[in-house]
């Protein structure tokens, strides 16, 4: 097969993003992120009916839509400080993931039951320096982590986005020890431009925690 120039690359990355911003404004998707959940769910088979869900980064609300049409009568925490378009069953809580508040209050939904799974797409503002950026989104990740260690049931599965760079893959090496099955994805609708990826994270292991 002939090698593409620059420009043709640059031409098909960008009907690919246009390709989705425009199925996602044709179907009344709230988001094109919408496209990432659906192609991770489709390859992972992630949302199942009745599921318990924590929803971390969930603004504008592309992701939760998503979630509600799969789950049924299932169970939507959706945590983000900007305001979330979401359906009158999703419980929406106005805060940052792993402040004491929020936790409280997700505590509180959940009265000692266990999620099955945990959704972060939460990004960091970009500072622009790539060092620094990083950094907040590996403390993102640890923050989603944290909620599966506290509320995710045994064989309980996680999804998050990460940014490709310092610190992902011992991140990623040491998730292997408490779930069994730990996969690093980047679905079609992510822009190829973006270092961002999504860590699936399936088999929960509480034993692991120790
Ligand atoms: C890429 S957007 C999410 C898009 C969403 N998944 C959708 O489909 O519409 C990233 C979101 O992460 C949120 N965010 C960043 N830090 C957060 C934190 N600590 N807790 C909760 N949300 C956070 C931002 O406010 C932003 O709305």
């Amino acid at each position: 097969m002939p090698k593409r120039s620059k420009s043709s690359d640059r031409w098909l990355r960008r009907q690919r993003k246009d390709h989705f911003a425009r199925q996602a404004r044709e179907g009344g998707q709230v988001s094109r992120a919408h496209f990432k959940l659906e192609q991770i769910d489709q390859r992972f088979g992630l949302l199942k009916s009745g599921m318990r869900v924590l929803e971390l980064g969930a603004a504008p609300g592309g992701w939760t839509h998503y979630i509600q049409s799969r789950i049924g009568q299932g169970m939507i925490i959706a945590v983000d400080p900007l305001p979330v378009t979401a359906g009158v069953d999703t419980h929406v809580i106005e805060g940052c993931a792993g402040d004491a508040e929020t936790d409280a209050q997700i505590a509180g939904l959940l009265a000692d039951k266990l999620l099955h799974l945990v959704l972060s797409d939460m990004a960091p503002n970009l500072s622009g320096v790539r060092a620094v950026d990083q950094a907040r989104s590996m403390d993102l990740a640890d923050t989603a982590l944290r909620s599966c260690e506290r509320w995710l049931a045994p064989q309980g599965a996680m999804a998050i986005k990460a940014f490709q760079g310092e610190g992902l893959d011992g991140w990623v090496k040491a998730l292997r020890d408490v779930f069994e099955r730990v996969t690093m994805t980047k679905p079609k609708a992510s822009r190829n431009e973006s270092r961002e990826v999504f860590v699936v994270a399936q088999g929960f292991s509480v034993e692991a925690l120790g």
